[in-house]
């Protein structure tokens, strides 16, 4: 673990993880930052960049997980980031985690802290703090410094004022991590356009209650897979979809889809007879909906499989193989019930 000059890991401190991302990101040319390449500047520097805006009681130590453009997130990683974040939150000195992680696939990391530390970190009163940056960390107006300074003011906000728990921090708002999704492809706010948020100088009270009762909600963690995570794919229904994609797939030896339905869930009747086939063969199948947003419902046509409720499909995804990976080592427990206790949530907005 590499720290900070002059901090311990023996004082209490923030621990910062460094995943890469267009925070640590290098434009070439600096006044035009949409060509630039992700994942090139380490944490600690990004930190002593933002040294003087660091309240002299915060102390930190920090350590590169990665620096990778977050298309290449892999299972692997997760697996590191989890076990990493599960251990350090049970060290007495760590008060606090931030991870600065790109914005391509913050959504998926976001949900798999969630379900597999989010009770951790509530029962211990530790936020785990989720940022990124649009711009590129040499832009002229690059995001990324005010992201990181928030991110470690919410990582070190007294418990009083809000619960332990997995958030995400973007320009100038907090929201469950479980929430956060990029929504728009450049806008400075685009990971968080969409998620109840509140603003991480006055902290919202009702949006506080919705936390609470969101966390009560939510089953235990489940466990971080050791080793290969189930195969599991995405599938999105579209006009003039084949049955052949579906037997290609299940051919190559996937275990779980996730069914990416039009409106609210609607499958193209192309695929009903070789889903039903894929299932009959033990093949997990997860009904969600490509529309970005609301729930999914029990559909017209006759093919009866799980509902992602109001996940998306990404986050989907990630919940159907932390399930079958838990239900693969339990006795009474199905994947079904696995996935039920951390995707389907009542509605709360
Ligand atoms: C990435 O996800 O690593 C690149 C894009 C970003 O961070 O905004």
């Amino acid at each position: 673990m590499s720290s900070i000059p002059s901090n311990s890991e023996n004082t209490p401190h923030i621990l910062v993880l460094g995943i890469g991302g267009t925070i640590a990101g290098l434009a070439q040319d600096p006044t035009n930052p949409t060509e630039y390449q992700a994942g090139q500047v380490g944490i600690d520097t990004l930190l002593a960049r933002i040294q003087e805006g660091i309240p002299g009681s915060v102390k930190l130590v920090s350590r590169q997980l990665a620096n990778i453009d977050s298309r290449d997130l892999s299972e692997d990683l997760l697996t590191l980031i989890g076990n990493t974040v599960k251990e350090s939150l049970q060290e007495p000195t760590v008060k606090g985690i931030v991870i600065t992680h790109g914005t391509d696939t913050i959504e998926e990391s976001g949900f798999f802290l969630s379900a597999t530390c989010g009770k951790l970190a509530e029962k211990l009163s530790k936020r785990i703090v989720l940022t990124g940056a649009m711009l590129p960390s040499n832009a002229p107006q690059a995001d990324g410094p005010q992201n990181l300074l928030d991110s470690l003011k919410w990582a070190s906000t007294a418990p009083e004022n809000c619960p332990g728990g997995v958030y995400a921090v973007f320009a100038g708002k907090v929201c469950l991590a479980r929430d956060l999704a990029k929504r728009h492809t450049s806008n400075l706010n685009a990971p968080l356009m969409d998620s109840p948020s509140s603003s991480i100088g006055l902290i919202n009270p009702s949006w506080v209650s919705r936390v609470r009762a969101i966390q009560a909600a939510c089953g235990e963690d489940l466990p971080i897979p050791e080793g290969v995570w189930p195969w599991v794919e995405i599938l999105t229904s579209h006009a003039g979809a084949r049955s052949q994609a579906i037997d290609a797939i299940v051919g190559a030896g996937v275990q779980g889809l996730i069914l990416a339905g039009t409106g609210l869930g609607g499958l193209n009747q192309a695929w009903l007879a070789p889903l039903k086939q894929a299932q009959a063969k033990g093949i997990a199948l997860v009904r969600a909906s490509r529309t970005g947003a609301g729930l999914t419902v029990v559909s017209k046509d006759d093919l009866i499989c799980q509902l992602a409720g109001g996940l998306s499909a990404p986050r989907a995804r990630i919940a159907l193989q932390l399930a079958l990976n838990a239900s693969a080592t339990s006795k009474s427990l199905t994947w079904q019930d696995f996935f039920a206790r951390i995707a389907v949530l009542p509605e709360f907005r």
